[in-house]
């Protein structure tokens, strides 16, 4: 029996912006996904059931390239602490995860480069080619993660990942952050708006709106500007600036129409008693952020309002082998 585990993610800044190659900023959440996989009988199995490359293409694609299709079946137990298809990134988790599971089976090096890479590429194919390596790196890397069109000199860069996307190639710098010792003290309270919003309908749905009117790429454009001051102030402690960034960045959310009725209400009662809250991922539902030093009194004012929550702190391990042969 191999079992590994990769954590969730949320994105502080930049989420949509960096499809289109702007810079993007996440944190690995306290909240983990778990593949155990054990040899078995007959076929390939997902939680007792055949594996199906149209319900789980991202794993029959991590299957494909670490094994080959022909390789000996094994039976794959998934268990998860994240709400799923909400924005946190349980896909990315899952395939990073099945990712290590699977390398440590046929006893190759934890590479993390090689994890991020290749989960990377079965998350692209399973959102037509429209993906941004954000998810993916984060649940690998752990801690908080930079996304960059160049390589950053106040962090610590990591690897390059590139793609074929519709829109030509894209190229992104991924990077680590040390967060300032004064971030260790907030933390992010993220509530469900229990509505599933497919990431991959939300991607295409910007990339239609930015054909019909173009002059939103602006709004792009200053996405990516947030989220370099963003970096900057949470690398220096200042909390307060990350927080009205992130109040900043929502409403740029809102400009390209990822935001709904759900995620600005939960967003507008989380606001009294945190420093910043926005929308999370692909939007249309799923989940919003609040970044707080008062999470008790966060949660429980999103809970009034009948989101579910999950408090963390910003940051948590990658992608990690829990228990091998
Ligand atoms: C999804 O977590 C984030 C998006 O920016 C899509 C992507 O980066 O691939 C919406």
């Amino acid at each position: 029996m191999v079992r590994a585990s990769a954590p969730g993610k949320c994105i502080l800044f930049g989420e949509h912006a960096v499809v289109y190659g702007e810079p993007a900023v996440a944190v690995a959440i306290d909240a983990r996904v778990q593949v155990s996989m054990a040899p078995c009988k007959g076929e390939w199995k997902l939680d007792g059931n055949p594996l199906n490359s149209e319900r789980h293409p991202h794993v029959v694609s991590l299957r494909d390239a670490v094994l080959g299709a022909e390789s000996s079946p094994h039976s794959l137990m998934v268990q998860s602490e994240l709400f799923p298809a909400a924005g946190l990134g349980s896909s990315a988790a899952l395939s990073a995860a099945t990712c290590a599971a699977l390398l440590q089976l046929v006893g190759d090096e934890m590479d993390s480069e090689r994890i991020a890479t290749l989960s990377h590429l079965a998350e692209a194919a399973a959102q037509k080619g429209r993906a941004s390596p954000v998810d993916t790196s984060t649940a690998t890397l752990g801690g908080c993660v930079m996304l960059s069109n160049e390589k950053e000199s106040f962090a610590d860069w990591r690897y390059t990942r590139t793609l074929e996307t519709p829109d030509g190639e894209l190229s992104w710098e991924i990077h680590s952050v040390d967060l300032a010792e004064r971030a260790r003290d907030a933390w992010l309270v993220v509530g469900s708006t229990g509505i599933h919003s497919p990431t991959g309908k939300m991607v295409s749905g910007v990339a239609e709106l930015l054909t019909q009117r173009p002059e939103l790429r602006q709004e792009i454009t200053k996405m990516g500007v947030v989220a370099r001051a963003g970096v900057a102030a949470l690398s220096v402690g200042n909390l307060e600036e990350v927080g009205e960034l992130m109040d900043l960045a929502h409403s740029l959310l809102r400009e390209i129409e990822v935001s709904c009725p759900e995620l600005d209400r939960l967003v507008e009662v989380a606001r009294s008693t945190s420093l910043g809250a926005k929308m999370t991922g692909a939007g249309g539902g799923g989940c919003m952020i609040a970044l707080t030093l008062n999470p008790k009194a966060t949660a429980e004012a999103i809970e009034m309002r009948g989101g579910r929550v999950i408090i963390t702190p910003l940051g948590a391990p990658g992608v990690r082998i829990e228990e091998s042969p």
